[in-house]
């Protein structure tokens, strides 16, 4: 008994401290694209070099996307879990205004401090410092490969195509590319939250949940009733109105979209903490012609499995929305209302949600409103390319077929050395993800295939 418990603590605390990092910090310019701002400040990066040979080994750099860097660092398993093989320096870069990486302290999210939050400028911060981390030199020693999931992998592979000459090659992991305006449809990230849903769970899941919506408003309109989903559901706040009844609404809608992106075979904190296969688990709860009252409880199950499978939340906190859980990314909403613009849509049948056209004017109105900025729908297309990739090169784009996501994935083969491996089976980049004895053998192959190609850039790096 003992010895096993003794086993137990050990193999913890050996999970605990397998990513070892040292947090630093580098100086660039808040404005790299003009002279005349001259202000500065520091954005964080973590540094492993355990495994790296100094002389010429490779320098794997995780291009950081909206939230603290830490959190990929802790869940990006497949760079630690290579790097001993290449012998690579391992550097995670934060990107601005995320974490701790803040221009203006805790001033910068302000509407008069936020606009210097743009992917370019992080990307020129990512240059500056992998130019430093090769010492400066004219004729670069290390071979430098880009990593990076979701809105990352869409700044690996941007980091590749604008600074090839700093840029060996990128690993670009669930990167919705195309998930702009022309590119995709507006309904194709719902519909996928959907297919994952009833592939995982049934259709009687899915079914459940597309009648839940006008279920539970018209539950909640009644006080009593209101009231027994308020002590029932463990809600932090209770529904005095309907402006609570759509924040929860809005809340769930966000937890089906969370539950399908992280949808891994093994337990994961990623976002929030949960088990294993988490659609299949919390779908267990909608087996059946559920209504009324059993309807009502079943989704209070479902909610109690995503806010509180760790058992240490005392309540739903449904106020947070779609900022709920571990990613800090309040900064992503402006980003969203500039150059970001991802059309959204849902239709109601072809999904499980409530049928929400996409209507840019609307939108284009709330940015104004929030942020005082008109967003630019077609930045993204005419900076970095949205599906004229020809002209790149080096750049894997993989997607899991299980993620919502891939509705904006590339799909085709761009050019020889851009290729695409799909994941059938796979969640949101669940090929970075640490290694795990669940993983299906699609993640596996993926992986391969990852280290085939950045052998192959490290080779054509030294010719
Ligand atoms: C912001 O930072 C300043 C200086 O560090 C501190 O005095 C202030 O209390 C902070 N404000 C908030 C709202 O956290
Ligand atoms: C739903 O219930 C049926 C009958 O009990 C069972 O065969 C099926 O596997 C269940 N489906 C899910 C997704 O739990
Ligand atoms: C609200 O629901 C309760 C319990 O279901 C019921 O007793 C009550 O009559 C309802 N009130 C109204 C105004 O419909
Ligand atoms: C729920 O479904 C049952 C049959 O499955 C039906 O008899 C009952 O009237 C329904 N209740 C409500 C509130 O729709
Ligand atoms: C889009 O939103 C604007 C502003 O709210 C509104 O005037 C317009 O009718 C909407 N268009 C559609 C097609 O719903
Ligand atoms: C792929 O990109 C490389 C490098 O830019 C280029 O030389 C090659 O012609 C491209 N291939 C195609 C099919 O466009």
């Amino acid at each position: 008994m003992w010895r096993e418990l003794t086993l137990l603590i050990f193999l913890s605390v050996l999970v605990k401290s397998e990513y070892k990092f040292e947090t630093k910090y580098f100086k660039v310019p808040l404005d790299h694209f003009g002279y005349q701002n001259k202000d500065s400040f520091q954005i964080k990066y973590l540094v492993n070099d355990d495994h790296w040979d100094h002389d010429s080994g490779p320098i794997f750099f995780y291009t950081g996307n909206e939230g603290q860097i830490e959190l990929f660092a802790q869940h990006t398993g497949f760079m630690w879990e290579t790097a001993p093989e290449f012998n690579a320096k391992i550097v995670f870069a934060e990107h601005r205004y995320y974490g701790t990486s803040m221009p203006f302290g805790n001033k910068s999210l302000d509407n008069d401090h936020i606009g210097y939050l743009t992917s370019e400028q992080a990307l020129a911060d990512y240059a500056d410092l992998v130019d430093y981390l090769q010492g400066g030199a004219v004729i670069p020693k290390y071979p430098v490969i880009a990593f990076g999931g979701s809105y990352g992998g869409m700044l690996s592979a941007y980091f590749r195509m604008k600074y090839p000459h700093l840029v060996t090659g990128a690993i670009a992991a669930s990167a919705p590319v195309h998930m702009f305006q022309g590119m995709t449809n507006c309904d194709s990230y719902y519909k996928i939250v959907t297919s994952s849903f009833s592939i995982d769970g049934g259709n009687q899941c899915t079914d459940n949940i597309r009648k839940s919506w006008s279920a539970i408003r018209e539950f909640a309109k009644n006080e009593t009733n209101a009231e027994w989903l308020h002590k029932n559901w463990k809600l932090c706040d209770p529904l005095k109105n309907t402006n609570n009844v759509q924040e929860l609404l809005d809340f769930m809608q966000s937890m089906y979209e969370t539950l399908a992106m992280v949808n891994y075979p093994f337990p994961s904190e990623f976002l929030v903490p949960l088990p294993a296969y988490p659609v299949r688990v919390v779908c267990q709860y909608l087996n059946g012609t559920l209504n009324g009252t059993k309807l009502m409880e079943a989704i209070g199950e479902v909610l109690n499995t995503f806010t509180n499978y760790d058992k240490k939340n005392k309540c739903v906190d449904y106020k947070k929305g779609s900022d709920y859980g571990n990613l800090d990314a309040s900064g992503w909403d402006y980003q969203a209302c500039t150059e970001m613009v991802m059309p959204m849509c849902t239709t109601g049948d072809h999904d499980m949600f409530e049928p929400r056209t996409w209507n840019l004017t609307q939108y284009a109105a709330d940015c104004q409103k929030r942020y005082g900025v008109v967003p630019r729908p077609d930045a993204a297309r005419i900076i970095y390319g949205g599906d004229r990739l020809r002209a790149a090169s080096n750049i894997v784009f993989s997607n899991g077929l299980k993620d919502p996501w891939a509705g904006g994935g590339v799909f085709n083969t761009v050019n020889e050395s851009v290729e695409v491996i799909l994941i059938i089976d796979g969640a949101h980049h669940l090929d970075l993800m640490p290694s795990n004895p669940a993983d299906p053998s699609t993640v596996r192959i993926a992986r391969d295939f990852h280290k085939q190609r950045i052998r192959r850039w490290i080779r054509q790096f030294r010719k």
